[in-house]
């Protein structure tokens, strides 16, 4: 692999899908790996086959469906878990199979009732199981940023001993701050051969998962697990979308590149918001309806003479247009703008005029709309005919 690539790995169908409230059907789900295949994710986890009838479908459908990535299945380190990824992964080109445990004490004592040494032998044990039968195993030490990281080298040392050549290092609950977790892993990556690769994935309870990621990545981690609009359990994972931009738009700073079609961000983000039926706040990054609205005067103004005034990112490349609002805040310059574009003649007048009504329409109330306008303009435009002539 070159090394200044990081690969996306897409969790949006298997951690995406926990979110509270969220239940795909198989074809939902078909669909949306067909269109993560065209944004260009390296992976697409298609699901946890054991955990459902209809999980253990999807996983089988995708993986005889999609070509253009990798297609990976989750397993605990289990008999059950393993036989039934094994069996969903069977039509896959490029089969992963993504082997977990944790590694925390209180999930070690609380939840699984196994002290380290019994956790450090079921991950030897079935890394090595899951490699007899799919030669791609990725393992995850659940909960990482709580363990130990004196006994989370051991485990990776483990994991890779026994196959696995991604590594990934969970801030399952959202804990870790930045610095930490990239300490984290730059101190596992130091203790494992450079041919194994170590991923993130980063949940969003401090609002963090995003920039816990690209620490990780700055910190040696070449995988990045995300899901499109960040979706997840609880607050959610790491927003791909938010991802994949900030490694394109400053590659500059990271020197990193990845396989993702920026152009498909868009598309891909209304797709799934409309599937899941988990709706996309107005100012979320990158693909928020307001990530690329401008409604102060002052801003359209430099909108209008330069988008890169207030734009360094590019709303196009993504697939998403940028818009000048007509709002309670907006200039003379963007109204000038709209009605050219909408192919209305006006003069200083109607102008001034449609400027007030806009004022007033707009108070306590949203932006102006191309139908809306039109009805002031004629309002206004009639009004100053009807002066005109003494009417
Ligand atoms: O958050 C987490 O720890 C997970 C693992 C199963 C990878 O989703
Ligand atoms: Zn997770």
């Amino acid at each position: 692999m070159n090394a200044e690539q990081v690969l996306i790995f897409d969790t949006t169908l298997r951690d995406g899908e926990q979110s509270p409230g969220v239940a795909l059907t198989v074809a939902e789900k078909v669909e949306i790996a067909h269109q993560l295949e065209r944004l260009g994710v390296d992976f697409i986890e298609a699901g946890f086959p054991v955990s459902s009838a209809s999980d253990f479908e999807a996983v089988r459908e995708i993986s005889s469906q999609i070509a253009g990535s990798h297609v990976a299945a989750l397993a605990r380190c289990e008999e059950a878990d393993l036989e039934a990824a094994i069996r969903a992964l069977e039509p896959a080109r490029s089969p992963r199979l993504h082997v977990f445990i944790a590694t925390s004490p209180v999930h070690m004592k609380a939840k699984l009732n196994l002290d380290p040494e019994s956790v450090l032998a079921r991950i030897d044990r079935y890394i090595r199981a899951a490699r007899a039968s799919v030669a791609d195993v990725e393992f995850s030490a659940e909960d990482a940023t709580r363990s130990d990281p004196a006994f989370l080298v051991e485990v990776a040392q483990v994991a890779a001993g026994a196959g696995a050549r991604t590594i990934n290092l969970p801030d399952t609950v959202g804990y870790a701050m930045s610095e930490e977790y990239a300490r984290l892993i730059a101190h596992v990556k130091s203790h494992l051969p450079d041919d194994v690769i170590l991923s993130v994935h980063c949940h969003d309870d401090l609002g963090l998962a995003v920039a816990n990621s690209l620490a990780g990545v700055k910190a040696g981690a070449r995988q990045v697990e995300v899901a499109v609009n960040g979706i997840g359990e609880r607050a959610g994972n790491a927003a791909l979308e938010e991802v994949a931009m900030a490694i394109a738009a400053r590659a500059d700073h990271w020197g990193l590149s990845h396989r993702v079609n920026l152009s498909e961000i868009y598309r891909t983000s209304r797709l799934v918001s409309e599937r899941t039926g988990m709706m996309v706040q107005a100012n979320k990054a990158i693909v928020g309806n307001n990530a690329f609205r401008h409604e102060s005067g002052i801003h359209q103004d430099g909108m209008l003479k330069d988008p890169k005034t207030y734009e360094f990112l590019d709303a196009h490349a993504i697939g998403q247009g940028s818009h000048l609002v007509l709002g309670k805040h907006s200039g003379r310059h963007a109204l000038r703008d709209r009605l050219e574009r909408m192919g209305i003649s006006y003069t200083a007048e109607h102008l001034r005029q449609m400027q007030r009504h806009i004022k007033v329409m707009a108070e306590g109330k949203r932006a102006i709309d191309d139908q809306e306008l039109y009805g002031i303009w004629q309002q206004v435009a009639q009004q100053a005919d009807g002066e005109q002539y003494g009417l």
